[in-house]
């Protein structure tokens, strides 16, 4: 995730930004810059890359001046480059802009600056907020950037400087985090508190749509209409090593519970509110052709392979077109058949996983078309597949999947209604109601994790079962996978699961009373079924866990507990019904005295076989 800092005080800036930033290494990033305003203008260093590199280019050649902005970036638009690295500039090079966040609608932006005569030099979405505070700008940075930001939709914290106002920095924020530090005779903003704690331990926390104009001597703060506004000031008390975690104890409980705002992120710009809604995908150079295709086959590996599984449900489901998964380390030792017509759907979170690369160039050397679905911008899936759909997660740092997995299956379920559409399988109608059910579920995934206290109090009675068995039919089935994949990952209980249609072919010999049984139960024309399984396993003495919509009783009579999601469509449900077990996994891994960030014997990104 990208990070943004920004110093206006009375000492050098180009250390403390370099500083700042080195804080801020935590979050990932691929390339760093700063822009530093001192007695020879404004200056820009940029280098993709490790901190290390930038630093190098400013040895070459020092920049002095005491108010400068800089920024880590993580790619989401444009590959890691020098070019694309922020800060970004207007024409003349006299306004600087770090920006961490999504412009969604760059691309009209940038068509609309084209033709009144701007040049761009990058790929980025940034780039524009440059040229639209310069084309407001006349000599009140403020209100340019007032004005500036009325024209932007999506999700930023900037932080800008101007040439020609050497004592100020402005900041704002829309769903993007920044807070703002105040010292004595110097301010300091970044992304994220550990940027800030060696300057000082007293912060604003600028809330939506906010904006600070830092000076030397003081703050101020405005809303969008330009009306100032009282913030309170507050006392950070956390160590550094805590506020990396934004006061989370470990990555993956920080990683879970921005799930709301990564599936936001993912999910907005590729839905179009004209007459009806609709799912836009033309901008990945995605057309009708793609959805004439005769089958999908989806590869994988892992967490990404369970999104794969979800992925042919949902294809079935909404575009009645044949999907195959595979595993991509079996796919590609075997001998498998290619048709012309196949599409594939690739997905990797790290876009860098030896097996499913391999797979993907198995499938292209057949002459099929490729869809990428991935985290990482510039990753080797990303530069070979024919189309890429970006999951907008941010770096994940846990090795345990967690916010990628939910944006995976975000981007499968846009890519199957939008096939749905194209072949005619559903509605306008239909797909208008399953795309506000999407744009539902960040709020309910917010209202999942405002529970987590139960979950985390029943994973403190059960940790120390041995066995623990996931169960459920269709999409359910699909996350019974992941969550038992979760549990044992990083809480080294064995843990399996079934599609409890099979519990009698074989695994409920395994059922006593030291088992654990989670029944994921949301597929509604399926619950009397999984009422039948849940009563055969609970005969066998297992304790029962189920989960089940907020309004449903109908399991109640025969679990030991419930854990409830909000209602959303059947088909949906994954993106909810996993958040409990990511949960119930984190929380038995912390009884058990694991470290949930580094489970034993995994690596993040398996990029050899
Ligand atoms: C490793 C990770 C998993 C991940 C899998 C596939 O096993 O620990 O979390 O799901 O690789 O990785 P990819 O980057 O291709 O999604």
């Amino acid at each position: 995730m990208c990070g943004i800092v920004g110093y206006i005080g009375d000492e050098e800036a180009t250390p403390v930004l370099i500083n700042a930033l080195k804080k801020l290494e935590y979050r990932g990033y691929d390339s760093a810059g700063i822009a530093v305003l001192g007695d020879e203008g404004l200056v820009v260093r940029k280098a993709k890359g490790a901190l290390k590199f930038l630093e190098q280019k400013i040895a070459a050649e020092i920049i002095r001046g005491t108010m400068g902005i800089g920024h880590t970036r993580w790619a989401t638009h444009g590959e890691p480059s020098d070019q694309n690295s922020h800060p970004h500039t207007n024409v003349s090079g006299q306004i600087a802009v770090v920006h961490n966040g999504i412009i969604e609608n760059h691309a009209k932006l940038k068509a609309w600056l084209t033709e009144r005569g701007v040049a761009f030099r990058s790929e980025t979405d940034t780039e524009v907020i440059a040229h639209l505070i310069d084309f407001y700008y006349s000599g009140n940075l403020l209100d340019a950037v007032r004005e500036a930001l009325t024209r932007l939709e999506g999700s930023y914290a900037l932080g800008v400087i101007c040439q020609t106002n050497t004592d100020e920095i402005i900041a704002v924020r829309k769903d993007s985090p920044l807070v703002i530090g105040a010292g004595e005779g110097e301010n300091i903003i970044a992304s994220d508190v550990p940027a800030l704690l060696e300057y000082t331990r007293n912060v604003y926390y600028l809330d939506d749509r906010e904006i600070a104009v830092l000076k030397r001597g003081s703050v101020e703060f405005y809303d969008e209409e330009g009306r100032p506004v009282q913030k309170e000031l507050c006392r950070v008390e956390w160590d550094v090593a805590a506020a990396e975690k934004g006061g989370y104890e470990h990555f993956m409980l920080k990683e879970i519970h921005e799930q709301p705002t990564a599936l936001t992120d993912t999910l907005r710009a590729r839905i179009k509110t004209y007459a009806t809604k609709s799912i836009n995908l033309e901008e990945i150079g995605f057309n009708e052709s793609w959805a004439k295709a005769d089958r999908v086959i989806i590869t994988a590996c892992g967490t990404a392979w369970h999104a794969g599984i979800v992925g042919k449900y949902a294809f079935e489901h909404f575009a009645r077109i044949p999907v195959d998964v595979d595993i991509a380390s079996e796919f590609r030792y075997r001998d498998p058949i290619f048709n012309p017509g196949d599409i594939f759907i690739i997905i990797s979170q790290s876009g860098e996983t030896a097996d499913t690369l391999a797979a993907m160039r198995m499938a292209k050397k057949s002459g099929a078309r490729i869809i990428a679905i991935t985290n990482v911008v510039g990753s080797t899936l990303a530069r070979e597949a024919d189309l890429v759909m970006y999951t907008w997660a941010g770096p994940e740092i846990a090795v345990a999947s967690t916010k990628a997995f939910t944006t995976q299956l975000m981007c499968v379920y846009l890519i199957a209604l939008k096939f749905g559409a194209l072949r005619g399988c559903i509605s306008e109608t239909e797909l208008a109601y399953y795309i506000d059910a999407l744009e539902e579920l960040p709020a309910q995934a917010e209202r999942i994790l405002s529970h987590k206290e139960d979950i985390q109090r029943f994973a403190a009675g059960n940790f120390n079962k041995t066995k623990a068995f996931f169960m459920g039919r269709l999409f359910d089935y699909a996350i019974s996978l992941e969550s038992a994949l979760k549990l044992k990952e990083i809480s080294y209980t064995h843990s399996e699961a079934f599609a409890a249609g099979e519990l009698k072919h074989g695994p409920i010999a395994l059922v006593d009373e030291s088992t654990l049984v989670v029944a994921i139960c949301t597929q509604r024309a399926l619950f009397e079924k999984m009422e039948s399984n849940i009563k055969e396993v609970k005969a066998r003495g297992a304790s029962i866990i189920v989960i089940t919509y907020d309004d449903e009783h109908f399991f109640d009579a025969v679990a030991d507990e419930v854990f409830r999601i909000p209602c959303t469509p059947d088909p949906l449900t994954p993106i909810l019904s996993v958040i409990p077990c990511q949960l119930y996994a984190y929380y038995c891994a912390v009884q058990r005295g694991n470290d949930p960030d580094k489970p034993r014997n995994l690596a993040k990104s398996v990029t050899v076989e």
